[in-house]
């Protein structure tokens, strides 16, 4: 049977969109170790799921020789699809089109998916791989680049917007990243600068590589840029897979439940004996978190950065959390400058998003030392506390041991609307650690006894027994119950139940003004 002309005519069109730039780009690619726009999408999204949109469109521009060449739906690939049957609006940069640069039909293609997740409250998500603003269109290009911020910044708490970074990320460009909620990078394949190697070599004189200036391991590790590391791509898109099921699809909607079969009231008597003894030796506290979660199953984000605190999202009894909690693994669970910063952006997404946060507290203070200082922990460590004071979602608290001085205040106490606060009868609750304290108020008697280390462990002792326990906090009924640490699960899931309706606001105003 003979083929309409007109749909033979759509099929060439279709198959020339698909080809992208051409078999011989498409090779280079490939040879680069990376996966073409469309197979990025095949692996991110359910099978069969993915529309596409614009595939006819192509640039404007005729200068500097685009006449000549035309690709039928430009450097990028749009439309939506599923992620376990949810919708998802998608972009994905097709480098093999002149190095996937953003050109204004790209950005009004990434603008229209955006304008349409807004509306339908659906998270976009956004893979990035592009060498930049296309050079050929000079402003216009960059026009483009600010009408995706905007649109970036308006959907910030509306909707979940995530970024994969699979190639270069380069100048302004990364601002569009930056401005959403989880950066993801792949290792070794993917990099992120506002300036790359040869500028940096002129301005500041350093011989810098991609990979040590903007690579995964720099961004996951030192800078925090980015959240998530995957080994190659199909893990990074596997992971960003992993993600959205803990995230509702928009501010207005509950985070999905997921039924378990882990028992609801599954008491762990290892978790019993799991603080040791001596209050200054380290635990891990990810492995009390995953004894407390559902089936063990912990989403760790930023696992490198700022290890001293550790985020991410976990389920309990079927509900979608935020975990945040110190690690006394990690500079004894201090809270520093990036620690706070990392813990109050977390919190603030998951507010943003209706997710209960866990925390679990075992701080022993903010860092000292002029360092931090001199970097502003001041106003770092305002922004965990601002973030806790303001989120109105379920807030729930175990405090495992230390929670000293201002850090007692910040870790989501009962004081800035802790819905329901724990505490293990292990906990110390108190202005400062034993030492320290009996340092400051007994100094005089220290400075005359005869044997000052034998009346300091005394005096630390009889200082630990009367203030650093949970009872005091209790008496006041600043800690709602001293539970025994095998039932942790339950008596969070319980909690998590009852919040679970919890309305909460705060003032009306335009917005506040976090101390950044
Ligand atoms: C137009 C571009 C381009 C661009 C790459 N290409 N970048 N075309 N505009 N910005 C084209 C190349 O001409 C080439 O076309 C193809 O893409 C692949 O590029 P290669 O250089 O061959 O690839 P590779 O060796 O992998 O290098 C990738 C790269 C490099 C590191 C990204 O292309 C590069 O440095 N590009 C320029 C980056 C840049 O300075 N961008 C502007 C940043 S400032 P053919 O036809 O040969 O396949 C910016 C401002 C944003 O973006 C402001 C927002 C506020």
């Amino acid at each position: 049977m003979t083929v309409n002309p007109k749909i033979e005519r759509l099929r060439q069109l279709r198959e020339q969109s698909r080809l992208g730039g051409g078999d011989e780009r498409i090779k280079r690619q490939h040879e680069a170790g990376r996966n073409t726009a469309r197979e990025r999408l095949d692996i991110l999204l359910d099978p069969g799921s993915f529309r596409e949109l614009d595939a006819f469109v192509t640039h404007r521009s005729r200068d500097f020789g685009l006449d000549k060449q035309k690709f039928h739906g430009d450097s990028v690939v749009t439309g939506w699809g599923t992620i376990n049957g949810r919708l998802v609006y998608v972009y994905s940069q097709d480098f093999t089109v002149m190095g996937g640069s953003l050109s204004e039909v790209h950005a009004e293609k990434i603008i229209k998916v955006m304008e349409m997740a807004l509306k339908t409250g659906a998270p976009l998500i956004g893979l990035n791989d592009s060498g930049g603003a296309r050079i050929q269109e000079g402003v216009i290009s960059l026009g483009g680049y600010a009408d995706i911020f905007l649109r970036n910044t308006l959907a910030s708490g509306v909707i979940p917007q995530l970024s994969v970074i699979m190639g270069p990320c380069a100048g302004g460009a990364v601002y569009s990243p930056a401005l959403t909620d989880f950066i993801f990078m792949v290792k070794d394949t993917s990099y992120m600068f506002i300036t790359g190697p040869d500028v940096v070599k002129q301005v500041t004189h350093e011989d810098v590589s991609f990979e040590d200036l903007g690579g995964a391991s720099v961004h996951a590790s030192k800078s925090g840029v980015c959240h998530i590391v995957g080994e190659n791509e199909t893990q990074t898109l596997l992971l960003v897979r992993e993600m959205m099921s803990y995230v509702p699809q928009n501010n207005m909607e509950d985070p999905p439940f997921v039924p378990t079969k882990d028992d609801p009231l599954r008491a762990d008597p290892d978790l019993d004996t799991i603080i040791p003894d001596n209050p200054n030796k380290p635990y891990d506290i990810k492995e009390i978190i995953q004894r407390i979660v559902d089936d063990g199953v912990f989403y760790e984000i930023q696992p490198e950065y700022a290890a001293n605190i550790v985020v991410g999202f976990a389920r309990l009894g079927g509900h979608s959390i935020g975990i945040v909690a110190n690690q006394p693994m990690v500079l004894a669970g201090v809270l520093d400058i990036n620690a706070s910063t990392k813990a109050a952006r977390f919190i603030r997404f998951c507010d943003s998003f209706n997710i209960p946060i866990i925390t679990l507290v075992d701080v022993p203070g903010y860092m000292p030392g002029t360092a931090q200082e001199h970097n502003g922990i001041i106003m770092s460590g305002a922004k965990l506390v601002y973030a806790y004071c303001e989120a109105t979602m379920p807030k729930l608290t175990v405090t495992t041991r230390k929670a000293y001085g201002g850090a007692y205040c910040v870790m989501s106490s009962k004081h800035i609307r802790g819905d329901l606060n724990l505490a293990w009868p292990t906990a110390e609750i108190a202005v400062m650690g034993p030492e320290g304290a009996v340092e400051i108020i007994y100094r005089r008697d220290l400075k005359d006894a005869d044997d000052a280390a034998g009346l300091k462990a005394q005096l630390a002792g009889d200082y630990r027994e009367k203030l650093a326990n949970p009872y005091i906090a209790a008496e006041r009924g600043f800690i709602d119950d001293v539970i025994e640490p095998r039932e942790t699960r339950a008596r969070l899931i319980n909690g998590l139940e009852v919040f679970q309706n919890k309305r909460d606001t705060n003032p009306p105003k335009k917005h506040g003004n976090i101390p950044l």
